[in-house]
């Protein structure tokens, strides 16, 4: 395994404590207003008032949900169902762990089958029965770090990861749609046929090239702007399905 590749399999219970403990009681029509407003700057104060008045920040401090993007998945899954009990999922860039409480859920991890791994450059708190990994996905030795981990192939690989914000857009859209590309990179070699690749994308970033890629390994690609992803941003979802495996797009010839 990797030198900078740490594991570590959860026990017991889901771990689902909310990520800051913190919850704003109120009904999602209540508007609030940041204390010491006139302290802090304007952007901060519209990103507090933001995260006060937002239903989706509540509902996720009210189910003890480890972040708001775990929303986002279960409105992919329930409007695009892909998840069955005792699947094999791969999560890359899982930190909090929001996705890996859904999975869990939904795969029936507590049941004692399927598997479920996540990766992320962060430490995430354990989630009963999955294995985590810390570590970074473009080291070359990961994938072999993930398929012992995962014991064979999986049937899904998400991707919600983001690139750290430079403040610069264009540079931001290009790191973030290179970690796409290495997390399909990722998919096409650990997947098994018929299965399912969810990646975080940005609008209008899909370059050609990648959406060929898509479609020449996967019966069907969606785009999905889940109800929870705001409006304002940027970011959307593509989901993969009916991988063709790799021998019948002539790949591993
Ligand atoms: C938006 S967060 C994921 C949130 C997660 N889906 C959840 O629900 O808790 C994006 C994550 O991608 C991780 N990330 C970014 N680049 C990475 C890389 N090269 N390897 C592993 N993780 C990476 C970041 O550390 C960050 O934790």
């Amino acid at each position: 395994m990797a030198g900078r590749t740490r594991s570590t399999r959860g026990k017991g219970g889901s771990g689902e404590k909310g990520s800051s403990g913190r919850s704003y009681r109120g009904h999602a029509g209540l508007t609030q207003t940041p204390r010491n407003m006139r302290r802090r700057k304007a952007s901060s104060n519209r990103w507090i008032e933001r995260q006060l008045n937002d239903p989706y920040v509540q509902e996720t401090h009210k189910r003890g949900l480890r972040s708001r993007a775990a929303i986002k998945l279960e409105q992919i899954e329930d409007r695009y169902p892909f998840l069955v009990p005792h699947m094999r999922v791969v999560d890359l860039g899982c930190a909090p762990g929001g996705w890996l409480q859904v999975v869990s859920e939904r795969i029936k991890l507590n049941k004692g089958q399927g598997a479920l791994v996540g990766i992320d450059l962060l430490e995430t708190d354990p989630i009963g029965g999955a294995q985590i990994l810390v570590g970074d996905i473009t080291e070359p030795e990961m994938l072999d770090a993930v398929f012992n981990a995962i014991d064979g192939k999986a049937d899904a690989v998400l991707s919600d990861m983001a690139a750290a914000t430079t403040g610069h857009r264009a540079t931001d859209h290009l790191r973030t749609m290179g970690l796409l590309e290495l997390a399909l990179d990722f998919a096409i070699g650990i997947l098994n046929p018929g299965g399912t690749f969810l990646a975080k994308a940005f609008r209008g970033g899909a370059e050609k090239s990648l959406m060929d890629l898509l479609h020449k390994h996967f019966e069907k690609v969606r785009h999905i702007k889940p109800p929870a992803s705001r409006a304002e941003s940027v970011e959307t979802y593509l989901l993969a399905t009916g991988f063709k495996g790799l021998s019948e797009t002539g790949d591993d010839a």
